[in-house]
């Protein structure tokens, strides 16, 4: 562990000041419900994204208007204030310490942005964020390795996700802004598994992929040849691959869609549309959750 979260002066003040007597008055706040177990203490203690991360967190995932953002223990609720006062998104906060929400509540009211915001008490691994286009992270490494097969189950492809101070162990990031220490991943869609393809013409191909997140293995067979991929990607749910052919180089670039892809393959016999189906994967979406952590055939541990 590189860093430990700590309070920070102000934050802790503005805590004790809170008090239990304040918990509900946050307008728009969002408790436990009465009878609910008590939520468990928090996993890592406060301390608030100094404000030039938090802009540079929330540039690097291209944040837009209308964009849902959710911040995962949400302290003050800074990051997604400033999502939607600078950007016009939309923004939930989960945390667990009601004295936070109650504060974040308090700021969002103050940045005339509470409307647009919502701050829901709640244990963040229990939190149901599949609406999110952006989550943001400052927790701590193992607790960002705890939710990340959460997140890659759960998330749309193309979902981005940012993470303050610590990365997300083997799944490495598309993206890391070093002055800020700020990491930025994109959901995979989930390509595992032999693809049955026909190009336009009629020219039938099969896809064997593996994957381990963003990055994938396999091969192209074409007739009686089998090509093995020198490269393949995931951008959220899109793919681009490479294989070397007799004569050139074989580009492969697909969308997924529901349990299909579809795309172009170039070679030096041109530009062609293609589509696929998954083996086995009839009714299944091609975003299908992997059986644990990151991918569905996995080459290596998550
Ligand atoms: C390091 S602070 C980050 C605050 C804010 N995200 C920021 O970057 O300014 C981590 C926050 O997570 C909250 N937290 C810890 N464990 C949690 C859990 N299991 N569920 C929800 N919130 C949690 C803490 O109370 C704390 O406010």
């Amino acid at each position: 562990m590189q860093e430990r979260p700590r309070i920070g002066r102000a934050g802790l003040g503005a805590a004790l000041l809170l008090g239990a007597g304040m918990l509900a008055a946050g307008r728009g706040s969002q408790s436990a419900p009465a009878g609910a177990p008590a939520p468990h203490k928090p996993d890592v203690i406060y301390k608030g994204t100094p404000y030039p991360t938090v802009n540079a967190m929330l540039e690097v995932a291209r944040v837009k208007k209308g964009e849902v953002v959710y911040d995962l223990g949400s302290g003050d609720g800074r990051i997604v204030i400033a999502a939607a006062k600078r950007y016009g998104a939309r923004g939930v906060g989960v945390e667990i310490d009601p004295a936070l929400i109650a504060l974040s509540n308090e700021n969002a009211k103050k940045a005339g942005v509470a409307d647009r915001v919502r701050f829901v008490q709640q244990d963040l691994f229990a939190m149901d964020f599949k609406d999110a286009d952006v989550v943001t992270l400052y927790l701590l490494p193992q607790l960002n390795r705890r939710l990340r097969p959460k997140m890659l189950r759960e998330l749309r492809p193309g979902t981005r996700v940012v993470s303050h101070a610590f990365d997300m162990g083997d799944w490495k990031p598309d993206k890391t802004v070093r002055k800020y220490t700020v990491h930025y991943w994109v959901i995979p869609a989930q390509v595992a598994g032999t693809w049955q393809g026909t190009a336009a013409g009629g020219e039938r191909f099969a896809l064997d992929l593996k994957q381990t997140y963003q990055t994938a293995t396999g091969t192209l067979r074409l007739g009686d040849r089998t090509l093995p991929l020198t490269s393949a990607r995931l951008d959220g749910d899109r793919l681009s691959a490479t294989a070397a052919g007799q004569s050139g180089t074989i580009r492969l670039s697909g969308r997924v869609r529901g349990g299909g892809m579809q795309g172009t393959l170039e070679s030096t016999a041109g530009r062609r549309a293609w589509t696929a189906t998954r083996d086995g994967a009839a009714g299944k979406p091609a975003t299908a959750p992997p059986a644990a952590g990151g991918t569905a055939r996995q080459t290596s541990r998550h």
